[in-house]
């Protein structure tokens, strides 16, 4: 799965020969969804010209403190708080020497100095300048800063020599980033399966029994915890939107059965479930071939429940593995839900309430109320549904001890 979509990634770009080589990073770290925004020291664009990097990375690109259009100034502090990550590639003898001793001779150094984001480096340079003492001490001092450092590959070396000191190949790098962000997000190595959005419970070919269920809600939870490092799969009904965030494994699905059926496929190797699907509770006991003949449609349609999902999978639950339901209530519903969660063995219910302005299906925003298994009530303001989705798996966060 892909760690890097809607990453902001700084790429500081300093005067080496491999500078050549960071166009095919910028194309990596792009196709991967990322975003990307270069800095470059002044030398820099001797080995790489700026149009190729603009081009590629879809954002400007800067090296001087003022620019040249207007005399205004390139803010480095805003420069430094935007990215997700900078790494420095190539970072030669002289960048690495500037960055242990706080140097700020130009605006990648004041973007470095201004940074509260993780930092890699990607060093470059002649062997010799490589193994040099001073370099050594100074990566080492790097190190101890917590900055991250990709050490070099051995081969031909620009200047005719060979050994240690090529800059590490772009997959290289793109397989560190990778990596780093997976280890640094609160919930890399969980899995989850969410589901998503309506059910529809067929009465013919054509006609269906459905509900209002937008889906907004499940794929924004998706998206979250996937974002927060799951690994999600999310079992969608008909109708859901697209998900915002790459490498999600979705399924989807019409009916109760089918969704059924999926999650208790998926749910015994996941360590979290979120049964935010609005399960339609009825479906026809017949379902009729083709499309029925207004004529002959019956005068009533005999109807019988659906599965109960949640309450199957709380039956099932594995030791840690931890059970979330949704709960739309017409009233305040507090009691109703706390009835719920502990009828099908829940850890948490997210009650909404039709009362609520705002709440509920369709909307982009929701209202909700967390009530835990440990009696706590937990209550939550009118938000978009992305933040509720946030404060949702903020909890997930607490909740596993993350
Ligand atoms: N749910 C389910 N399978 C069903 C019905 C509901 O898995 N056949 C799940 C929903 O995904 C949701 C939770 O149960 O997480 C609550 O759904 P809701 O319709 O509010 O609850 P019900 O148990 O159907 O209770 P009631 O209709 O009595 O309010």
């Amino acid at each position: 799965m892909t760690m890097l979509r809607g990453r902001k990634i700084i790429i500081g770009i300093t005067g080496g020969i491999a500078a050549y080589k960071i166009p095919f990073l910028i194309r990596l770290l792009k196709k991967k969804g990322a975003e990307v925004k270069v800095v470059m020291s002044p030398s820099a664009g001797e080995f790489v010209t700026k149009l190729t990097l603009a081009t590629l990375s879809g954002n400007a690109v800067h090296s001087d403190f003022i620019r040249d259009d207007h005399g205004s100034w390139n803010s480095h502090v805003k420069l430094g708080l935007w990215g997700d990550l900078l790494i420095m590639a190539p970072a030669t003898a002289n960048t690495l020497a500037k960055m242990a001793n706080g140097n700020c001779d130009n605006l990648l150094m004041a973007v470095y100095l201004s940074a509260r984001c993780p930092v890699m480096v990607a060093p470059a340079m002649d062997l010799d300048m490589y193994r040099h003492r001073t370099t050594r001490s100074n990566i080492a001092l790097l190190q101890k800063d917590g900055v991250v450092v990709i050490p070099p590959g051995t081969g031909e070396l620009a200047s005719g020599l060979s050994g240690e000191g090529r800059m590490a190949e772009p997959g290289i790098i793109l397989g560190n980033i990778e990596s780093f962000f997976k280890k640094s997000l609160p919930l890399s190595g969980i899995r989850a399966l969410v589901t998503a959005g309506p059910t529809y419970e067929p009465i013919d070919d054509v006609r269906f029994i459905g509900n209002h269920s937008s889906g907004k809600m499940g794929i924004s939870l998706a998206d979250a915890l996937n974002r927060a490092g799951a690994e999600v799969t999310l079992v969608a009904g008909p109708g859901c939107p697209d998900t915002q965030t790459g490498g999600i494994h979705r399924v989807n699905v019409r009916s109760a059965e089918e969704m059924r059926k999926s999650c208790m496929k998926f749910a015994p190797a996941v360590r979290l479930i979120i049964k935010s699907a609005a399960v339609a509770d009825l479906r026809p006991v017949h379902i009729a071939k083709g499309k029925l003949k207004k004529e002959r449609a019956p005068a009533h349609l005999a109807l019988e429940p659906t599965a109960d999902i949640l309450a199957e999978l709380g039956k099932r639950k594995k030791k840690g593995q931890i059970l979330i339901g949704f709960a739309l209530e017409s009233d305040d519903g507090i009691r109703s839900a706390r009835a719920k969660l502990r009828r099908k063995n829940l850890d948490a219910i997210v009650l909404n309430s039709l009362q609520d302005k705002g709440a509920g299906f369709g909307t982009d925003t929701n209202k909700i109320t967390l009530l835990t298994r440990n009696n706590k009530t937990i209550k939550f303001e009118l938000k978009p549904k992305a933040e509720v989705a946030k404060d949702i798996v903020n909890f997930v966060i607490k909740t596993l001890g993350k």
